[in-house]
């Protein structure tokens, strides 16, 4: 009689242990796949400013978003990421000064990524240059500046950021309307609107080479944005769109898993 009391005890105590066990397995796995959707390694270049910074803001803003923001000038992105809770809720906000003019920059970027990132869930190529003069008083300097940061340091970041990307991950290069294919063009805008011509086919390239990887990769061809950039290049224009607002898109499209290989025009106007 006694035997049989003790055998079922144990058989509950058996049961309700496997239950805690198995349970305990449901949560970690559970936990596993909130930490997959909840934890974002991203890197986002030209963040000193316009819209870099508005979109540096926004994702470190996000629980358990992690941001490398890179520009030459961070003292706007030292003085932002001392105000966010980094930590507190899993988000941090790294601001790092390079120049993506100098030579070998893509050593430390690599660097300086891979002592806080094991992986890369998304990379935003934002930075870029415009210089607005007409042919005669384009110079071979003008050349290198604007091709070297608006197509080739996307082209060294992604190469050398390429073993460390996520199965899946997504790189948004920032692109304009003046490089999208039938596009109304501006006078002064030639070698400025082809290197982000030459951006977007670049994009549309890699989307094909790097399917296998898992990697998306897009180009977002923007048009007119409010930003210091563009009261440069169009002084006295005022573009409807603030750089908050294209942040803000920029920020919803990086993080969709739809597309892959498309150059897309994101404009309410141009200039
Ligand atoms: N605003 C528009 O109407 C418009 C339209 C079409 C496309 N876009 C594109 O959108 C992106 C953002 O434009 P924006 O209007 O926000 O321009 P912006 O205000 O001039 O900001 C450009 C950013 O790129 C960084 N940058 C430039 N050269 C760099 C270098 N050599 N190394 C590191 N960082 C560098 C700048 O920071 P530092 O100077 O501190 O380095 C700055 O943070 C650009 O790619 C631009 O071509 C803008």
């Amino acid at each position: 009689m006694y035997c049989f009391y003790i055998s079922k005890i144990l058989k509950h105590f058996f049961i309700s242990h496997r239950w805690i066990n198995e349970s305990r397995c449901k949560f970690k796995f559970i936990f596993r796949i909130f930490e997959k959707k909840h934890f974002m390694n991203i890197i986002i270049t030209g963040a000193g400013r316009g819209i870099g910074i508005e979109i540096a803001k926004l994702l470190s803003n996000i629980k358990g978003y992690r941001v490398i923001a890179v520009s030459r000038n961070i003292l706007a992105l030292q003085k932002y990421s001392n105000e966010i809770p980094g930590g507190k809720n899993g988000s941090y906000l790294y601001p790092v000064s390079i120049d993506l003019n100098k030579k070998d920059f893509e050593k430390k970027f690599l660097t300086y990524v891979l002592n806080r990132f094991k992986k890369i869930d998304i990379l935003i190529n934002n930075a870029g240059v415009l210089v607005n003069k007409p042919l005669s008083q384009l110079t071979s300097e003008d050349f290198d500046t604007i091709f070297t940061t608006n197509t080739k340091a996307p082209f060294l970041i992604i190469k050398a950021l390429l073993p460390y990307f996520n199965n899946p991950s997504h790189i948004v290069n920032i692109g304009s309307m003046g490089g999208f294919q039938g596009s109304e063009k501006f006078s002064g805008l030639s070698l400025y609107s082809a290197s982000k011509g030459a951006l977007a086919i670049f994009s549309e390239c890699l989307a094909v080479e790097l399917k296998e990887k898992g990697i998306r990769v897009n180009c977002l061809a923007l048009g007119s944005t409010q930003t210091e950039m563009f009261a440069e290049a169009f002084p006295g224009h005022k573009a409807q769109t603030t750089a908050a607002d294209m942040a803000k898109h920029i920020v919803d499209f990086s993080l969709s898993k739809k597309q892959n290989g498309k150059t897309i025009a994101v404009t309410q106007t141009v200039p």
